[in-house]
C-alpha cells in the first residue's frame, strides 16, 4: 500500500512532507512542522502516518511525487530505509540511520538530522566542548551522539548496559568502550544520556549511583518525559546543569525542514510548538 496522497496537480503550491513510523499516532511532529510552516509563508501540510515495517518500501516510493517535500522516519524505520533510497549523507551512512528523507526532482537522499540536532542543542546551553564526554547507550540515538560528539573533537568513551555492544559501536565511529568503573568520571564535562533509562520512568536513571562530574559538567539526557529524569534530578542536586532531550527535538526538526524547504526557521518556532500543548511523547526523535 502506498502514500496516499492528496489528489493535487503537480503545480500545486501546497507541500507536503510526511512522518512514518509505528507507532505515529503521538507525534508531536505535526506541531512542529505547521507552526515552522506558518512561520515561513509556506503553503505545507505534515502528516504522521502510521507505516508498519512491510509497507514501508511502498511509502517510500510515494515520496518520489510532486509536491512533496520528503519525511521524517522514526523507530523502526530508520535503519530499514537505508536500502531504499538513491542517495545518503555522509552522516547518514556513517551513523547507519536515516531520520530525514528529502525529495529533489524524483529522487531521495537519506540524511540524519539527530547529530547536528544534539550539537546544536548543546551549543545553546553552552555545554562544554572538547573535552572528555560519555555517551551512554549503544542504540540508534547513541551512534548519532558518538558521530556528533567524535566529529566535533570531544574524547568519547561510550558505556552501554550490554558492553559488547559499545564495543562494536567505538569500533565502527570510534570513541572507546567503557565500564562504569574504568571511567575518570571526575575529569568528564559532558554526559549523553542516549539510553532508554528513564523514558517514561522517573525512578530509572541509566547511571546508578550518580557519579560527581568535573564541577562544569553538563548532563545532557535525550529522553524528555519526564521533563526532569531522576538522572537530570541527581545531576542538579549535585550542582551540575542538566538538561532534557527537548532541545535536540526541536533542532533535528529544524534541520529537517530546512533541508525541505531552504527556510531557516528559529527553533524558538520549534519550541514554542513543542511548548504549546501536551507534554511531547517519546518518537525516537522525529
Ligand atoms: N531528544 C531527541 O531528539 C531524541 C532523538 C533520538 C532518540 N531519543 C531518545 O533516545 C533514547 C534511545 O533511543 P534509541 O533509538 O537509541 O533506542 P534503541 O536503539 O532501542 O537503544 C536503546 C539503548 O538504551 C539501552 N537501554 C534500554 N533500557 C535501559 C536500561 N533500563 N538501563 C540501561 N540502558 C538501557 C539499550 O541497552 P542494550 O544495548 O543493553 O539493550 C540501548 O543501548 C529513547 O529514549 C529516545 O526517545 C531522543
Amino acid at each position: 500500500m502506498g502514500v496516499s496522497l492528496p489528489d493535487r496537480p503537480s503545480f500545486c503550491a501546497v507541500q507536503h512532507a510526511f512522518l512514518f513510523a509505528d507507532p505515529a499516532a503521538h507525534s508531536r511532529s505535526p506541531e512542529m512542522h505547521r507552526a515552522a510552516f506558518a512561520h515561513a509563508g509556506i503553503s505545507g501540510e505534515y502528516t504522521a502516518r502510521r507505516v508498519p515495517p512491510a509497507e514501508l518500501p511502498a511509502a517510500v516510493v510515494g515520496l518520489r511525487q510532486p509536491g512533496v517535500l520528503g519525511a521524517n522516519l522514526s523507530l523502526p524505520h530508520k535503519t530499514a530505509a537505508l536500502s531504499l533510497l538513491d542517495d545518503l549523507t555522509p552522516a547518514a551512512r556513517a551513523i547507519g540511520a536515516v531520520n530525514t528523507v528529502i525529495h529533489r526532482g524524483g529522487r531521495l537522499t537519506g540524511d540524519n538530522t539527530d547529530a547536528p540536532g544534539l550539537l546544536a542543542a548543546l551549543a545553546d546551553v553552552d555545554a562544554p566542548t572538547g573535552g572528555l564526554s560519555v555517551v551512554l547507550g549503544a542504540g540508534g540515538a547513541a551512534r548519532a551522539a558518538v558521530y556528533a560528539l567524535v566529529s566535533a573533537g570531544h574524547t568519547v568513551m561510550i558505556v552501554n548496559r550490554t558492553h559488547a555492544r559499545a564495543q562494536a559501536l567505538a569500533a565502527e565511529l570510534g570513541g572507546r568502550a567503557a565500564w562504569p568503573e574504568t571511567v575518570p568520571w571526575s575529569a568528564v564535562t559532558l554526559l549523553v544520556n542516549a539510553s532508554s533509562a528513564g523514558l517514561d520512568a522517573p525512578d530509572e536513571s541509566p547511571l546508578s549511583p550518580f557519579v560527581p562530574l568535573e564541577a562544569r559538567a553538563v548532563v545532557y539526557d535525550m529522553v524528555y518525559r519526564p521533563a526532569e529524569t531522576r538522572l537530570m534530578r541527581e545531576a542538579r542536586a549535585a550542582g551540575l546543569r542538566a538538561e532534557n532531550g527537548l532541545g535536540m527535538l526541536a533542532h533535528q526538526a529544524r534541520l529537517a525542514f530546512r533541508a525541505w524547504t531552504g527556510a531557516d526557521v528559529p527553533v524558538g518556532v520549534f519550541l514554542g510548538a513543542l511548548a504549546g500543548g501536551r507534554m511531547p511523547q517519546p518518537e525516537g526523535g522525529a
